[in-house]
């Protein structure tokens, strides 16, 4: 259990710093890092996005939404939305209260869409 936890630390701790170097070489705005760099690699919407909504959220959020669910998230603008008012981050990587409520999504599927805010909701 403890070596688990520690290689999820690792893994986020190489995430976060994956993240940084990716930010950094973007920063420079020189040169096309995206197709040569795997740290940066560009996300969609409809490659990335969509299949980890429909699999996990579109069971309540549907259009219209079932199951008590208050929104739909069905488009990217509905997505991106429930990212901008309503803590869609913060609630499917939280503990406490989580999206989807039945237990969080894997680590991989919950940084791909955080990622995926951070370069602007791309298509
Ligand atoms: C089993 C049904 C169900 C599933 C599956 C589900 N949700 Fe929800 N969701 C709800 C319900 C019911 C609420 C309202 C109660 C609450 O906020 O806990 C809600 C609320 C939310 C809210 C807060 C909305 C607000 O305005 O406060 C967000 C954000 C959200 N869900 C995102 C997601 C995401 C993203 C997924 C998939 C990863 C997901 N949900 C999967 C039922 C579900």
């Amino acid at each position: 259990m403890k070596t688990i936890k520690i290689g999820l630390l690792l893994g986020l701790y190489f995430l976060v710093i994956a993240c940084s170097k990716s930010d950094n070489s973007e920063g420079m705005g020189t040169e096309d890092t995206n197709n040569e760099d795997p740290n940066s690699t560009a996300l969609s919407y409809q490659n990335d996005i969509r299949p980890i909504i429909q699999g996990n959220c579109l069971s309540c959020h549907s259009n219209p939404p079932t199951n008590n669910a208050p929104m739909s998230l069905t488009s990217l603008s509905l997505v991106k939305s429930a990212i901008e008012n309503r803590n869609l981050l913060s609630r499917i990587n939280s503990t406490t209260n989580p999206m989807p409520p039945d237990g969080l999504m894997p680590l991989s599927a919950r940084e791909l869409i955080a990622e995926w805010a951070n370069q602007g909701f791309p298509e």
